[in-house]
């Protein structure tokens, strides 16, 4: 067994009353699902698009708080023009649907990343679904999109000397908590669980802030094979670890 998965405990039962709070997903894996299949990798986003609705509904049917993805990195642009538009169709579809349907399932919707690179289109469609679903309690959904952990970073240091260049913030003194206001995960607690799917053991720029003290979880199964079973033994395992935050 890997070394990284040495004190990992083996059962997939979980205590469904000591759910972490925020779990945050890379779905990494599409691309070589596909090509298992013999498809193209468009088809490997599709089936991964499925997973995460799948995913996402059942983590506000078990009631956690917080689900964040990574869908869309800042140097995901460097792929062929034809991936990009199909990874934006994707998103265009699940967001109609989600509209469609808010009304009823009430999941709140945020979006971590610079959305102006965007189509007008899916623009509009971000910003709406975020208007309708802002007063829904419960469950809230955080789609990174055009997301980058360190181009958050600089836009909130930006962000920061401005607002002390026009006296509005203190450059003498800054709290981490007063900082984390600069981010685009603004008021959303930090992750308690980290999960990468596919064999990667890498956070490739995906919330290098808020993942400090978060618990991580690699597993090979590729993101489009991910189950309801593979959330069960991450949460498990989580709930195996001690948590220290730097103490004893
Ligand atoms: C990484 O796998 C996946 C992506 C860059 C795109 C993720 C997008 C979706 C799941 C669909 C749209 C999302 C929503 C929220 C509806 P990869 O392509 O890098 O896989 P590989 O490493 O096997 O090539």
């Amino acid at each position: 067994m890997p070394l990284f998965r040495r004190k990992e405990q083996p059962s997939a039962e979980v205590d469904f009353t000591k759910l972490p709070r925020h779990i945050a997903i890379i779905m990494d894996g599409n691309g070589r699902w596909a090509k298992k299949r013999g498809l193209p990798r468009t088809a490997g986003h599709a089936a991964g698009a499925e997973t995460f609705r799948s995913i996402a509904t059942y983590c506000k049917e078990i009631g956690l708080d917080y689900l964040t993805v990574y869908a869309f990195s800042t140097e995901n642009w460097k792929r062929p023009a034809e991936e990009v538009s199909a990874i934006m169709g994707l998103l265009k579809k699940y967001l109609l649907e989600a509209i469609g349907q808010m009304e009823r399932d009430k999941v709140k919707m945020e979006f971590f990343g610079d959305l102006s690179p965007l189509t007008p289109e899916l623009r509009e469609l971000c910003q709406r679904t975020r208007e309708i679903s802002k007063h829904y309690e419960g469950c809230q959904v955080n789609i990174c999109l055009n997301y980058g952990g360190r181009d958050e970073l600089m836009r909130g240091a930006m962000a920061y000397a401005k607002d002390c260049a026009e006296g509005k913030a203190d450059p003498n003194h800054l709290t981490q908590e007063q900082f984390g206001q600069y981010l685009f995960s603004k008021g959303v607690p930090d992750p308690d669980l980290v999960i990468r799917p596919s064999g990667e053991l890498r956070l490739s720029n995906f919330l290098l802030w808020q993942s400090a003290y978060a618990e991580f979880y690699f597993t090979d199964v590729l993101w489009p094979d991910f189950s309801k079973e593979e959330l069960h033994k991450a949460i498990a395992a989580y709930q195996h670890r001690s948590r220290r935050f730097g103490g004893v």
